[in-house]
C-alpha cells in the first residue's frame, strides 16, 4: 500500500518538475497555472498523510519555511574569483594579446562572450544529483549559507535528472541571481503602497532578498537565475561552451545570448551590439564577460591573485543623459550637515524618471562650477543615487551666476559654520527641526530601535505638531493615544500597533540603543564592539579615550566623539530619560572571552534545545570561533543536538570531535562564557 503511495508521489513530483522547468527555465509553459496548483496541492496532501516520503527535492519545499535562517559560513571548495575590468576596445585587444602571448606560439584563442548580469553571484553544490548547499560569494574564500532561500527560486533545479546523464552527479554550478526589471518595479509599487522603504535598483533588492531571515518571504520575491559555470571533475568537457550546453541539458537556465566567438573581433562586435541594446532586455546587465573557451588554455593561463588571466569583464559606460538643473536646494541631516541637491527637469534614464541628483558638498559644486539654470549631464553608475557628471558649458546662459554658499540654515535660519578641515557646512542649532527629525528617524530605524510605523512621514508630522522634540518623547506617546488617533491616516489600530512597537523596542540590546543615539562616527558595527567591552552605560560614560581605544578597531575619532557626547548636559539628560523609560543600557556579553576559540570551526547540527542555534552561534563567534555549515576534516567540533543526522555520521567517519549540547555548554563554561 505505502509503495503505491510512494510511486504516486514520485510520479506527481516528476510531472511538476517537468512543468516547472518548462515554465521557469524554458519560458514555455505546458499547462495552465490552475492545473499546476492543483497538482502541487495533491502532492502536499499526500505528503501530509505520509511525511516519511518527503524528500529534499520535493516541489513543496520551494515555499520556504518558518524557521528563521542563520547564515552559517561556507568555505568555497574552489575560491570564487572576481574579474579584472576593461572599459574600451583597446583594453580588450590588450587582454586578447596577453592571452595569446601567454599560450604557446600561434595558439588560436576562441572566446565565449556572455552578458554580465547585474545581480548577486551564487555557488550551488549538488551531491548525487540533489541540491545540498548554496552559498553567496562573500569574500571569495568563504560565503554565507543561503540554501533555504535559494530553494525558493523556481528556475533552480532541486535535483537534476541523473539518468539523463549518469556521468555527472557531484558538482558545483555558479551563476547570477537577479530580479527582472518588471518584477522589481511591481515589488517597489507594492512597497510604496505599504509605506515600506523602496529598493534603489534590482541588484540591491536581489541582495536584500537572498539575505532575508524568513524564506517564505524570499519565495514571494520575483528572483531568477542564469547559471554561467560548471565545476565538475566528472563532465570530461573541454570547453566553457560545452559546459554551458551540458548545464542546459541538466535543466539549468543559461543565458540564451551567449556567443561562441572565433576571435576578439567577434567579441568586440558582441560588446558594441549589447551596449546599444541593453535597454531592450527584461533584466539589467552592466557589461559582457569574456572567457577563453578552451579549458586547457584556461588552465595554461592560470590566475593572478584573485582573478583569472583567462577571463575579463568589459564594462559598459554609465548611462548618461542631459537635462536642466532648475534649482539647488540644501538638505539638513541629523548631524546638521548640509547636502546640496540638484532639482532637475524630470528625465527618464535607465528604467526610472529622475528629478533629483546629489551634489555631495559645496566643494563638488565649486570644482565643477555647477549653477542654477545649467544644462547638465547626469549619470546612473553603479551607485544608487544619480549624480551630475558635468556641466554642458556651451549651453550656459550668459546671465548665469555662480552658486553661493548659504549663510543661514534653510530650515531654521540659524547661522551656519564650516569646521576647519571639513568640506561640509553645518547648521549650529541642535534643535533645528531637520536635525530633530533626522535623529528621530535614525533612532527608530531598522538598524537601531526598529520601531515599525515610526517612519519619515509620521516623524515629520509629530515634530511639526510639537508632539516629539527628542527621542525620549517617543516613550511618552502611549499617554497621547487619543490625540494620535485624530491624526490623518492613523486610526486606532495603527496607533495601538505603534505603541506596541515602541514597547517592544525596550527589549532591544544595548548596542542598538547606543547606535540609535546617533553619536558621530559610532556606526552599527562599532556600537556592537563597544558594548561587548564596555557593557554598561555607566562604564561607557566614565571611560577615558585610552580605555575606549583599547577596543579592537576603535580609533581616536570614535573615542573622542563619545567623550564629547557625554560631556554635553543635554545628552546626559537624554540618556537618563531613556534609562527611566526602561531601555536597555547593559549588555550580557563581557570582554575577555574574545579569542579563546579563535581559529576553531564548529558545525551545529540537530536541535539544540537548551541554548538554541542562534545563541550558540553568537557565543562561538564572540569567542573568535566560526560556525560553518558542512563537516570536513578541517572542522574542529561538531555540536550534535537531538535528531542529528548525516552531519553527525560524517563527523564520526572523519573522526571530528563530537560534543553533545551539554558538553558544548561545559566547554563554554570552561572558558568563562
Ligand atoms: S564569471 C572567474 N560570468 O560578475 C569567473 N561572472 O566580477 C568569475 N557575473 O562576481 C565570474 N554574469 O557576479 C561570470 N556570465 C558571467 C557573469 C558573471 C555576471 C558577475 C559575477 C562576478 C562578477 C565578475
Amino acid at each position: 500500500m505505502s509503495d503505491l503511495f510512494k510511486k504516486k508521489i514520485e510520479t506527481l513530483r516528476e510531472k511538476v518538475k517537468k512543468y516547472n522547468h518548462a515554465y521557469y527555465v524554458l519560458s514555455d509553459p505546458i499547462i495552465s497555472d490552475e492545473e499546476f496548483d492543483k497538482l502541487l496541492k495533491e502532492i502536499e496532501e499526500l505528503e501530509k498523510q505520509h511525511p516519511e516520503f518527503i524528500t529534499s527535492d520535493s516541489p513543496t519545499k520551494r515555499v520556504g519555511s518558518d524557521i528563521s535562517n542563520i547564515f552559517n559560513s561556507v568555505e568555497h571548495s574552489i575560491p570564487m574569483l572576481s574579474l579584472a575590468n576593461t572599459y574600451n576596445s583597446q583594453e580588450l585587444l590588450d587582454f586578447d594579446r596577453r592571452c595569446r602571448e601567454g599560450l604557446s606560439a600561434n595558439s588560436k584563442v576562441e572566446y565565449t562572450a556572455e552578458l554580465k548580469i547585474d545581480g548577486v553571484s551564487i555557488s550551488i553544490n549538488y551531491k548525487n544529483g540533489l541540491l545540498v548547499e548554496a552559498a553567496t560569494r562573500g569574500d571569495g574564500v568563504s560565503g554565507e549559507d543561503v540554501t533555504n532561500n535559494i530553494r525558493t527560486i523556481k528556475s533552480i533545479p532541486l535535483s537534476i535528472n541523473i539518468s539523463q546523464n549518469s556521468e555527472i552527479k557531484d558538482f558545483y554550478v555558479r551563476g547570477e541571481i537577479f530580479m527582472p526589471i518588471a518584477g522589481f518595479n511591481r515589488m517597489n509599487e507594492l512597497r510604496k503602497l505599504n509605506d515600506e522603504k523602496l529598493f534603489a535598483n534590482p541588484r540591491n533588492s536581489t541582495a536584500g532578498s537572498i539575505k532575508l531571515l524568513d524564506s517564505r518571504e524570499v519565495a514571494k520575491r520575483p528572483l531568477d537565475v542564469f547559471i554561467y559555470s560548471l565545476i565538475s571533475s566528472e563532465s570530461g568537457n573541454t570547453s566553457q561552451w560545452k559546459n554551458l550546453q551540458l548545464l542546459k541539458d541538466l535543466g539549468f537556465k543559461i543565458n540564451p545570448f551567449t556567443k561562441l566567438c572565433k576571435n576578439i573581433g567577434e567579441v568586440l562586435e558582441f560588446c558594441k551590439y549589447w551596449e546599444s541594446k541593453r535597454d531592450e532586455l527584461p533584466y539589467e546587465i552592466d557589461g559582457v564577460v569574456v572567457k577563453v573557451n578552451s579549458i586547457d588554455q584556461q588552465n595554461g593561463l592560470g590566475n593572478i591573485a584573485k582573478s583569472p588571466r583567462w577571463a575579463v569583464a568589459y564594462k559598459f559606460k554609465a548611462k548618461q543623459t542631459k537635462t536642466k538643473l532648475r534649482e539647488i536646494t540644501w538638505q539638513v541631516g541629523r548631524t546638521g550637515a548640509l547636502t546640496p541637491v540638484a532639482e532637475l527637469e524630470p528625465v527618464f534614464l535607465a528604467g526610472s524618471t529622475i528629478s533629483r541628483a546629489t551634489l555631495h558638498n559645496i566643494e563638488e559644486i565649486q570644482r565643477k562650477d555647477i549653477r542654477e539654470g545649467d544644462t547638465v549631464l547626469i549619470e546612473k553608475g553603479g551607485d544608487v543615487i544619480p549624480k551630475v557628471s558635468l556641466v554642458v558649458l556651451e549651453e550656459r546662459d550668459k546671465d548665469s551666476v555662480e552658486t553661493k554658499i548659504p549663510e543661514n540654515c534653510p530650515i531654521c535660519n540659524s547661522k551656519l559654520f564650516q569646521p576647519e578641515s571639513e568640506v561640509n557646512i553645518y547648521c549650529e542649532n541642535f534643535y533645528c527641526d531637520a536635525q530633530v527629525k533626522g535623529r528621530l528617524e535614525h533612532f527608530a530605524g531598522r538598524n537601531a530601535l526598529d520601531i515599525e510605523g515610526l517612519g519619515t512621514a509620521l516623524v515629520e508630522i509629530l515634530v511639526d505638531l510639537k508632539v516629539l522634540s527628542d527621542v525620549s518623547d517617543i516613550y511618552t506617546l502611549h499617554k497621547k493615544r487619543d490625540d494620535l488617533i485624530t491624526i490623518e491616516r492613523m486610526g486606532e489600530k495603527s496607533v495601538d500597533n505603534l505603541i506596541k512597537a515602541i514597547e517592544q523596542s525596550k527589549e532591544k540590546p544595548f548596542h542598538k540603543v547606543l547606535f540609535g543615539l546617533g553619536i558621530r562616527y559610532v556606526g552599527a558595527g562599532a556600537a556592537q564592539k563597544i558594548t561587548q567591552s564596555l557593557n554598561t552605560i555607566e562604564k561607557l560614560r566614565t571611560a577615558s579615550a585610552e580605555r575606549i581605544e583599547e577596543i579592537k578597531e576603535i580609533g581616536p575619532s570614535i573615542s573622542n566623539s563619545i567623550i564629547r557626547f557625554f560631556k554635553d548636559d543635554k545628552n546626559k539628560a537624554l540618556v537618563e530619560r531613556l534609562e527611566k523609560a526602561g531601555l536597555n543600557f547593559e549588555s550580557e556579553i563581557v570582554e575577555a572571552v574574545t579569542t579563546k576559540l579563535s581559529g576553531k570551526s564548529f558545525v551545529l547540527t540537530g536541535t539544540l534545545s537548551l541554548m538554541g542555534r542562534n545563541e550558540a552561534k553568537s557565543k562561538i563567534e564572540n569567542c573568535g570561533g566560526k560556525v560553518v555549515s558542512s563537516v570536513s576534516a578541517k572542522t574542529d567540533y561538531v555540536v550534535a543536538g537531538e535528531k542529528a543526522g548525516s552531519k553527525l555520521e560524517k563527523a564520526q567517519k572523519l573522526e571530528v570531535e563530537i560534543l553533545s549540547e551539554t558538553e558544548f555548554i561545559e566547554l563554554l563554561e570552561s572558558i568563562n562564557v
